[in-house]
């Protein structure tokens, strides 16, 4: 299904069908287009190239393994992320392993890798949701994370499904409509709060 961002100034395909769906279909993506995602989560920018971003992946391929990372979801997410062909888990590196100092942006530039990893799947014709209600402690346990790393987000990929196949609340969600907050309350200048002419009146 597509939901096209209603955005208020023109703005790139990609990012505009970019959206989390909780259908997936049970066509699954090709070894070839899966290792295309993680080449596009490669290449994101990091804090002094540290690259902290790892993935722990699995597909229906392989149950067992599917299954671990599924059983570290919490049951809400559970419920619809079952229907993804794949699952994975970004786990981010705490320390430059240049100094070992902490490095506080970790999660961030594991989140710009998930972002490159969310618009390469739109560009190939899927979708990729991302969730933090997953079990960090679990994933450590289950995968033997070591300590210096951190399961930072979960995420569910695969190619769009049928509204439908989703029970409840779930369904209608799918079909509502993607809100933002306007501009004018996120873009500021000369002062917190107040609105850039860049984007205001
Ligand atoms: C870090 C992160 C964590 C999220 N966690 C969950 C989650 O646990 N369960 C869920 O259903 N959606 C989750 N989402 C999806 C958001 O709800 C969704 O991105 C947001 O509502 C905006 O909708 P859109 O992605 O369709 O534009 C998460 C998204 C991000 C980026």
């Amino acid at each position: 299904m597509r939901k096209p961002a209603p955005a208020g100034h023109a703005i790139h395909e990609l990012l505009a069908n970019r959206w989390s769906p909780r259908a997936f279909s049970t066509r699954l993506p090709s070894k070839e287009t899966l290792a295309t995602l993680f080449e596009a989560a490669r290449w994101a920018p990091s804090a002094y190239n540290e690259q902290p971003w790892r993935f722990i992946v699995a597909t229906k391929e392989d149950p067992e393994a599917y299954g671990k990372v599924l059983a570290c979801l919490v049951e809400a997410n559970q419920a619809w992320a079952a229907s993804a062909p794949v699952l994975a888990i970004l786990v981010t590196k705490k320390t430059f392993t240049r100094n070992g100092k902490a490095n506080g942006y970790a999660a961030h530039d594991g989140g710009l890798a998930l972002e490159n990893l969310m618009l390469q799947a739109v560009a190939e014709g899927m979708f990729a949701h991302a969730m933090s209600g997953f079990d960090p402690d679990r994933v450590r346990e289950t995968f033997d994370v070591p300590d210096d790393y951190s399961p930072t987000t979960a995420l569910a990929l695969g190619y769009g499904g049928d509204p439908e196949q989703l029970e409840g609340d779930y369904r209608a969600m799918e079909v509502a409509p993607r809100e933002r907050l306007p501009l004018t309350e996120l873009v500021f200048s000369g002062t917190w709060g107040r609105t850039s002419p860049l984007v205001g009146d």
